[in-house]
């Protein structure tokens, strides 16, 4: 609900349980009073700090108890009073009154309106639209902040758009999508912390302290190493208790968050595409959007964060054709053979893949080239080893009733391609002796000739092939992105326009398609990519020990039914063994699928693995629509546990997994979360009936679960009676 008290000049943006307040303040400027529980009243202006600091500017002479630097602000362009880290720089050269945004009008609307080239959460429904139009004083400008709500999953978006409304053209160096202010620094922060092969593992927390933390990305990627994903919390909040601000944003390239703690105690919250280098230009009459922001609030702490941002994920940002529907289980050929693949590898793949219970056939790399020295950006099938082409190949597979997956790395050219001798000035490099990347550049997407000419060229070739998913991939940074003909303070995002408009213009043709996403592994694990993807796959590490690590934190922030996880050799990237119970018990935890050589494996192995595909299907509805509950972290503990509970309280599926096996039982019994107190259960492992309420509060004991094999983890299915 959003209600604008005339009265008060108060917006209040409520949620089930969160209230967002700003108001029109002196002078017409928005100012910020309030983000947390819910409240019921709009008079809150008496909130608004009105205290007297020397040195400040005060448009009122007189009167010092109004400065932009001591009030809450919506939104704060540099230069225009607040000394603070400012959400806007724009410079209008020689003119004295741009910078300061007063309020020009409002609207409130059902629905939403789409963000022009960007992804956004979707959702037309059950949601509610706030406009607000601020004007700079010399009008030369118009900035337009849009607040969206999803009541129901308490979840608030926020973008602004830019235009240059005078005849001169203006420059844009920051645009923050969101700006909160809080008044207290009590406050710790939470990002997710990695690296290739071990993305997102850390869940990083820290006291936030006076100066700005920052939480970036310059890779023009999300970036393995850092995520989108911040959360600012009270130092008492735990998974289940404390207050808990969770942030995220709508994109896949650079982005930068600031959590500043400014003199005066109070903290600002940040969070849009990076700065670095951004010097855009706007002509008149011309428009500038930054990508959505998403928020939540709540105060039950960090686990109910994580179930706030998974509804809003599943219901706003993937496609409502994939979201809550049952995905494919794939075999992969990358570890089965990497680049050793051809239609007759491909094919008994296929024919020992019913054996284990998957569905999909997805050929990975390889197929157009022999290695990664060539092939990409040209895009034609090696005939030698694919005789009857990418559409005979899927003919061939779909005949014995599986489907077909086929992998892309279309932002990419390799060095040693027709496409790169012809036009070498289609990459992104700020230098005539650009910088290789396994044998590679990043095509220049600011180009919309090259945009097209990618999506004509991937479709032609493969024209008339029934393809059903997609494994889109993205394998190196962007270390020095540069254009032939784009401004070089736009690129990076410009660059990402296109890449989304790559992404829309395949999907388009190719139609019904699943698309799973990848970034050498995890590295555009984001929101933008889920918006075109419903999955992602999760790591190239697939040891299920540094599994563990990468899927928890993973899942702090996203849906466990977004986290691609593969049963795999494990030991590929740690040399380390495991049991195939243990391996399925961890890669259960996502969108679940194998990525085996099937031909190494007997009978008997390929049984269990069906079994294994079976249980899952058993289980996949709480993957897809389940409340997920943290109940152990691999961080604090030398164990993980969850458990995934359905929406209507009927089913659960409890997870015990030890990381480093002691050989020492110890004497633990674990409370589970989520289930209903009142509902009876039914453990399916023992048989025994009990009330949620004892589940919850008593618990049930770990060394019970040990009469089985230790180093296999378990599962428990409870089930309403
Ligand atoms: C990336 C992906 C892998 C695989 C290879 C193929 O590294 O993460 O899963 O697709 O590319 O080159």
């Amino acid at each position: 609900m959003i209600r604008f008290n005339q009265k008060e000049g108060v917006f209040h943006i409520q949620t089930k349980s969160s209230s967002y307040v700003f108001c029109l303040s002196d002078f017409n400027v928005l100012e910020h009073l309030y983000y947390g529980k819910k409240i019921p009243d709009d008079n809150v202006r008496y909130y608004g700090n009105r205290q007297i600091y020397s040195h400040l500017g005060h448009e009122s002479r007189e009167d010092r108890s109004f400065s932009p630097s001591v009030q809450g602000m919506e939104i704060s362009p540099f230069n225009s009073g607040d000394i603070r880290t400012p959400s806007v720089i724009y410079n209008c050269d020689g003119d004295l009154d741009c910078n300061r945004l007063r309020y020009l009008s409002h609207v409130i609307y059902k629905g939403r309106k789409p963000i022009d080239g960007l992804p956004f959460s979707r959702r037309t429904t059950d949601c509610e639209t706030l406009e607000v139009t601020l004007v700079d004083k010399g009008k030369n400008l118009e900035v337009t902040l849009f607040y969206t709500v999803f009541p129901s999953v308490d979840v608030i978006s926020r973008y602004m758009q830019i235009k240059n409304t005078c005849k001169k053209d203006i420059t844009v160096q920051k645009l923050a999508s969101a700006c909160v202010d809080f008044y207290g620094m009590d406050y710790d922060v939470i990002t997710l912390e990695g690296i290739y092969l071990y993305e997102r593992a850390k869940v990083s927390r820290n006291k936030l302290e006076r100066g700005t933390f920052k939480n970036e990305s310059l890779t023009g990627t999300s970036s393995h190493n850092k995520n989108p994903f911040i959360a600012i919390c009270s130092h008492n909040a735990n998974e289940d208790v404390g207050e808990v601000y969770g942030f995220n944003l709508v994109y896949s390239g650079n982005f930068a968050e600031e959590v500043s703690v400014s003199h005066l105690g109070d903290t600002r919250v940040l969070l849009g595409i990076s700065d670095v280098g951004l010097l855009w230009t706007l002509k008149p009459n011309e428009i500038l959007c930054s990508p959505e922001a998403i928020m939540t609030y709540t105060d039950k702490g960090i686990g109910q964060m994580s179930r706030n941002f998974h509804d809003h994920i599943r219901q706003s940002i993937i496609e409502s054709d994939f979201a809550f529907s049952s995905r494919p289980i794939v075999i992969n050929s990358w570890e089965a053979s990497y680049f050793a693949v051809s239609e007759q590898k491909v094919l008994e793949l296929a024919k020992s893949a019913k054996d284990c219970g998957a569905d999909t056939i997805v050929l990975d790399d390889g197929w157009f080239r022999p290695n990664d020295k060539s092939g990409l950006g040209d895009w034609r099938t090696d005939k030698e080893r694919f005789p009857s082409g990418i559409k005979g190949l899927a003919e061939k597979i779909h005949a014995m009733g599986l489907k077909f997956g086929l992998w892309l790395e279309p932002e990419m050219v390799n060095e040693n391609s027709d496409l790169f001798k012809a036009h070498p000035e289609y990459i992104l490099t700020t230098s005539k002796a650009p910088l290789i990347s396994r044998s590679q550049y990043i095509l220049d997407l600011t180009r919309e000739e090259v945009v097209r000419l990618i999506a004509d060229r991937i479709s032609e070739e493969l024209k008339g092939a029934e393809i059903d998913y997609i494994k889109w991939d993205f394998n190196r940074y962007a270390t020095e992105a540069g254009s032939f003909s784009t401004p070089q303070g736009e690129v990076y995002h410009r660059q990402m326009l296109g890449s989304y408009k790559l992404l829309s213009l395949l999907k388009e043709r190719l139609g019904k398609v699943l698309f799973e996403t990848c970034c050498g592994g995890g590295g555009r694990f984001d929101l933008g990519m889920l918006y075109y993807s419903p999955q992602i796959w999760t790591s190239d590490n697939t040891d299920p020990y540094a599994r563990i690590f990468i899927q928890n934190g993973t899942g702090v922030a996203y849906p466990v039914s977004t986290a691609s996880c593969h049963f795999t050799r494990g030991d590929c990237t740690s040399g380390r063994e495991s049991t195939y119970e243990f391996r399925y018990n961890v890669a259960a935890f996502g969108a679940y699928g194998y990525e085996l050589d099937l031909s190494e494996y007997s009978d008997e192995d390929k049984k269990l693995f069906k079994e294994f595909s079976e249980k899952y299907r058993r289980n996949e509805d709480l993957n897809l629509s389940g409340d997920l509950y943290r109940i152990l972290s691999p961080e604090s503990s030398n164990f993980y546990a969850d458990i995934k509970v359905s929406k209507d309280k009927n089913k659960a599926l409890f997870t015990f997994l030890e990381i480093n096996a002691t050989g020492f039982i110890e004497n633990m019994a674990l409370r589970l979360k989520g289930l209903d107190p009142d509902k009876l259960y039914k453990n399916e492992v023992t048989g025994e009936v009990l009330h949620g309420a004892t589940l919850m509060n008593v618990g049930i004991r770990i060394s019970d679960l040990y009469r089985k094999k230790r180093s296999d983890g378990y599962t428990v299915a409870f089930t309403a009676i």
